[in-house]
């Protein structure tokens, strides 16, 4: 087969075709449909960086090459040798076919053209990633890593990534998955905002992003057991500067997207009318109490003292159609190392903030002011029965030139998610791990 592969010089990608307009050039990939009438065949054709269509003609083209035309199968791959040009009434490039090799023919693929179902296309994720939308889905994905890491460059962030193995918990620890680690207990991470605060020690601000995990038992379309979490870190940022970044990294992300992502929006027939109004207008910004008395004043049974509902996210996205920073929620319900204030009401608050992103995506980012004071911070880990021995590192942040610092977790697959427009999470990931359908 290697015999016919083209050399690196020749060869051209679909992303590229309007570059070499009216020339000769040289591609592979694969056949994904094929249509004909007669005298004439299309051929849908995909090389990975996009979509094409080559035309072959019957009196253009050697009588042997006709007669391989008509037997491609779908997902056969092949290169191609034709000539570029422009579709007459779209911006669109396609191929005036001349000749093709087969490379590998493709028998009986199992994805079509009919409604399979998800739970067929999930237990064959493998084959359905040949497919156009999750190419656009993952294709955005790929766009939020670069909107990101450019973005904290620009803003004089260093990133530091933090260990999948860690001792601890940092969030609820009935999520932890627990592996045995030469025959100790660790646990894989939910979380590396604590490795994060030590680094802000040495480094300022930092982030990383990678893999964190939930055993949480939530079916739900917004819930993987894995997924790709990016922490940020600050030094001197209170909670305010905190929402500020926040802010400006969401709107340079959707920003990024509706300019660079325009075909993969349209294949996923993305309606970008929200994400253009979110990437320009001002995020609102509401306190818990505040956000539990609009619900109230509109038919909600709300619970002051709680967590927002699904139902609650949900109606705040639609209601405000951007963002929404609710910020200061009871710190009963938040984790134990929130900056904590009793206020007006004499409830105990944390200075923290969820932000809730309009079109059903709910909660993209979660993020606080830290508690900073040693001895505050060790009353509350016993006041929790946390093991202190094994926070003391943790702890010991705060006894050596402590400084008032913020940061957040912003959830990759949320995030793509909201863009994409797609209906469930697992869409947003190259190979979803979930409560169920784990395939392969
Ligand atoms: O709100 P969370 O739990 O915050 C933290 O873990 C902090 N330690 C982060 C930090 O401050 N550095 O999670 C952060 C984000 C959520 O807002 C959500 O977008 C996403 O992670 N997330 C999930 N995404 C997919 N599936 C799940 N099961 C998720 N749980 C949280």
């Amino acid at each position: 087969m290697e015999n016919h592969l083209t050399s690196e010089d020749k060869k051209v990608s679909i992303k590229d075709l309007s570059k070499h307009v009216d020339s000769k050039i040289e591609i592979e990939g694969w056949v994904y449909n094929r249509r004909g009438s007669g005298k004439i065949s299309f051929v849908q054709f995909r090389d990975g960086s996009g979509f094409t269509q080559v035309i072959f003609e019957e009196d253009k083209v050697e009588s042997d090459i006709w007669e391989v035309i008509g037997t491609l199968s779908p997902e056969t791959s092949v290169k191609v040798v034709g000539t570029v040009s422009k579709h007459p009434k779209k911006d669109e490039y396609e191929i005036q076919g001349e000749s093709i090799v087969v490379l590998s023919i493709s028998e009986e693929y199992p994805i079509g053209n009919k409604d399979h179902g998800v739970e067929f296309l999930f237990k064959n994720r493998d084959l359905y990633l040949r497919s156009k939308t999750p190419w656009a889905s993952l294709r955005i994905r790929d766009q939020v890593f670069r909107s990101v890491t450019n973005f904290f460059f620009e803003e004089g962030f260093t990133r530091t990534d933090t260990p999948v193995f860690q001792p601890t918990s940092c969030e609820d620890t009935t999520e932890l998955f627990e592996v045995d680690y030469f025959g100790t207990p660790m646990y894989l991470t939910q979380s590396g905002q604590f490795y994060s605060e030590a680094a802000i020690m040495g480094l300022g601000k930092v982030y990383d992003f990678g893999p964190v995990f939930r055993a949480e038992k939530s079916k739900t379309r917004n819930h993987l057991t894995e997924f790709w979490m990016m922490d940020a870190e600050m030094a001197f940022y209170n909670q305010e500067m905190n929402e500020d970044l926040q802010e400006r990294m969401v709107k340079r992300i959707l920003k990024d997207a509706l300019e660079n992502m325009k075909e993969e929006l349209a294949i996923l027939e993305r309606d970008t009318t929200i994400l253009e109004k979110c990437a320009n207008e001002e995020f609102i910004r509401l306190k818990h109490f505040e956000a539990k008395k609009l619900l109230e004043d509109n038919e909600f049974e709300v619970d002051y003292k709680d967590d927002m509902t699904t139902d609650e996210e949900i109606w705040l996205g639609n209601h405000f159609q951007i963002p929404v920073f609710i910020e200061d929620y009871p710190f009963e319900v938040k984790a134990f190392y929130m900056k904590s204030y009793v206020d007006e009401r004499g409830m105990k608050r944390a200075k923290c903030a969820d932000l809730i992103a309009p079109e059903e995506a709910r909660e993209i980012i979660g993020g606080s002011q830290r508690e900073d004071e040693y001895e505050t911070l060790k009353s509350e880990l016993l006041a929790r029965d946390y093991p202190l021995e094994e926070y003391e590192w943790y702890l010991n942040i705060r006894k050596y030139g402590s400084v008032v610092h913020s940061g957040f977790g912003l959830g990759l697959e949320r995030m793509v998610k909201w863009i994409s427009g797609e209906h469930h999470i697992r869409e947003a990931i190259p190979f979803p791990r979930t409560l169920v359908l784990n395939r392969p």
